[in-house]
């Protein structure tokens, strides 16, 4: 006999266990997460956080989301991305980042409600976390996952309680494995990854010191500190990265793998720190050092029966382009709806097998982009000269020969513009974060082909209405004249039929639906003299149908379908779609 029953059972409380239970607890489904330490995330982790990931935190409802803009640190302090030679000495270089270039910031105003903005995961996991416990899912700290058994009716886990030192039998219908880059969970699955661990190692050193001479005046969440000797992550630099501005910092510097991890205490800690910032008489307020490795691995399927991986346990990478914790959460999004909809019988569980199709590619793609984006930074070496050795002359001259009035000189300099403007790819990827479409039987294309991309899709958003794609935002006005974005139009674990006028048919058929089974659909008809007016016209460009067509939406924005126009029998279009898609 199970001591504790539930639906879905969750291992890990990081921002994809903590996503996925906050989801799950709103869309009234019974969940239990649990975590072996007592603690949330006592350092800062990820930080970057894209505005896909808002959207999530949008969705789960504005007090989530106004909560995380209150701890985080603006959109407009994250921009200058420095490269220095120390805080303190010579600046080589900078980009404007994370949508601060004044195009980058309007595609970021045209394609989401939600801003980009700089969050440590202390305080991202918190908020997941609460809003999961106050809205139900039952939570157990200090409990352990040991292994699991599954059957055709559910899965049987068994965790160690570690204030008591007994175990603890956990019967559930469904088990999700977000228990980190040494996944137990996917272990005991067998499920095939591809890629390789401890690519690299670094070390973070975490302190506070008031920086601000330093930084103010180019505010931004990374300064690279490029110096000989100094290596971080393969990478060949220091990082000294903004937690609260601007008196909290991680420095992030690489230590050799194939030597055992240092041990970094005060001293070594005060000495890396001097260093970076370039000041010899600094003093820090240690708080903590820990070393960690660069990873270069991703599960190639995250499902086996009723099991489901999901965040780092599926895709492990390192920090380049603050991929991490976006992807989990985005993770919990796509599969906590599908979940909800089995548990609740809206959906057969053949629903499920949707999810490793359509986020297995996203974790190959964020893993290779992360780790080729450490390679990128090579030209950037190669520019200063500091591509060979640890010889401190020699990259003195080279750092100094791009200041001649020569043929050569003007050559580096080029090059070193170059270089540092394409790190684009990294610190500015729009496209990455945004652009995500999926291809499973969870969205019906009808035989419509996507379409062809319009710019370098890793750097630009394209929005599109193709079934699969994420539904574009643009803002529509309700009555009063307050505006909303069409993503809040849709989403809160419901499907949701646009149209416009001449569809009224689509909301019958809609409506008849969700009656038959017993499973809400909202709908809207957005026109003049509807509840929702599109004033701008902003919506007739980007919906990509006609005013008497109809997108149909999953739960989590994504388009399930949509029609151009009306058709001949829109209820039986509307029942074959829904019966394709949730299997029943
Ligand atoms: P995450 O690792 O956050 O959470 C896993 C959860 O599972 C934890 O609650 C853990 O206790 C629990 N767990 C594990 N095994 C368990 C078991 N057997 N039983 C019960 N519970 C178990 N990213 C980034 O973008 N920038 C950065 O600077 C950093 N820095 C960084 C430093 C360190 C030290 C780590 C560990 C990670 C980072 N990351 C990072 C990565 C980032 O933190 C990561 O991508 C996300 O936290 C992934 O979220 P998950 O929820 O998937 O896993």
């Amino acid at each position: 006999m199970p001591d504790i029953t539930t639906d879905v059972l969750i291992i890990g409380t990081g921002p994809a266990g903590s996503a996925t239970a906050a989801l799950l607890a709103s869309y009234g489904v019974d969940v239990l997460v649990v975590n072996r330490y007592r603690w949330l995330a006592h350092t800062p982790r990820a930080h970057i956080t894209n505005q896909r990931t808002m959207e999530v935190l949008r969705d789960l409802g504005p007090e989530v989301e106004a909560e995380a803009y209150m701890h985080a640190a603006d959109q407009d302090l994250m921009g200058e991305n420095v490269f220095c030679e120390s805080l303190a000495g010579e600046e080589l270089g900078r980009m404007k980042s994370w949508g601060n270039h004044p195009l980058s910031r309007a595609e970021h105003l045209m394609s989401s409600p939600s801003r980009m903005n700089d969050l440590p995961q202390t305080f991202m996991e918190p908020i997941l976390f609460k809003t999961a416990c106050s809205r139900g899912a039952q939570s157990r700290m200090s409990t352990e996952y040991l292994s699991h058994v599954q059957d055709a009716d559910g899965v049987t886990t068994t965790c160690r309680d570690r204030l008591t030192g007994k175990d603890v039998v956990i019967r559930s219908k469904f088990l999700v494995g977000a228990d980190g880059g040494n996944s137990l969970v996917a272990e005991h699955c067998g499920l095939p990854f591809e890629g390789k661990m401890g690519v690299g190692g670094s070390m973070n050193i975490l302190f506070r010191a008031d920086l601000s001479r330093y930084v103010a005046h180019r505010p931004s969440v990374l300064y690279w500190v490029m110096q000989p000797g100094a290596d971080v992550g393969g990478i060949g630099m220091g990082l000294v990265r903004m937690v609260r501005p601007w008196n909290e910092w991680l420095i992030v510097w690489g230590y050799d793998i194939n030597q055992p991890a240092p041990v970094v205490d005060a001293a070594m800690a005060t000495q890396v720190a001097r260093q970076l910032v370039g000041d010899p008489e600094l003093e820090i307020e240690l708080i903590s050092a820990n070393t960690w490795t660069v990873n270069n691995q991703y599960a190639t399927h995250m499902q086996q029966g009723r099991v489901f991986i999901m965040g780092d346990a599926a895709h492990r990478h390192p920090p380049s382009n603050g991929l991490g914790s976006n992807t989990s959460i985005q993770d919990g999004f796509n599969l906590a709806w599908k979940l909800a909809a089995v548990v609740k019988g809206h959906a057969a569980p053949a629903l499920l097998d949707s999810y490793s199709p359509e986020r297995a590619p996203i974790a190959k793609q964020i893993v290779t982009r992360a780790n080729q984006s450490i390679g990128e930074f090579g030209p950037i070496f190669e520019a200063l000269g500091m591509d060979g050795g640890v010889d401190h002359q020699k990259i003195q001259a080279s750092m100094a020969a791009r200041c001649d009035a020569t043929e050569a000189g003007a050559a580096q300099r080029e090059a070193l513009r170059k270089a540092i403007e394409f790190k684009k790819y990294e610190f500015d990827c729009h496209g990455v974060e945004m652009n995500q479409r999926y291809t499973s039987t969870a969205a019906v294309t009808d035989g419509q082909p996507q379409p062809a991309p319009n710019a370098d899709m890793e750097l630009h958003y394209q929005p599109t209405t193709w079934p699969g794609a994420r539904l574009p935002h643009v803002w529509v006005f309700s009555a009063d004249g307050k505006q909303h974005s069409t993503l809040d139009l849709c989403g809160r674990g419901q499907f949701t039929l646009l149209t416009g006028i001449g569809g009224e048919a689509w909301v019958a058929a809609a409506k008849a639906e969700a009656a038959k089974r017993g499973m809400p659909i909202r709908t809207h008809v957005i026109g003049p003299r509807q509840a929702i007016a599109d004033h701008t016209g902003d919506w007739a460009r980007a919906s990509e149908i006609a005013d008497n067509g109809c997108l149909l939406v999953r739960p989590d924005h994504h388009v399930a379908w949509r029609s151009a126009t009306l058709t001949l029998d829109p209820a039986a279009d509307l029942a074959r779609v829904l019966t394709s898609i949730l299997g029943k």
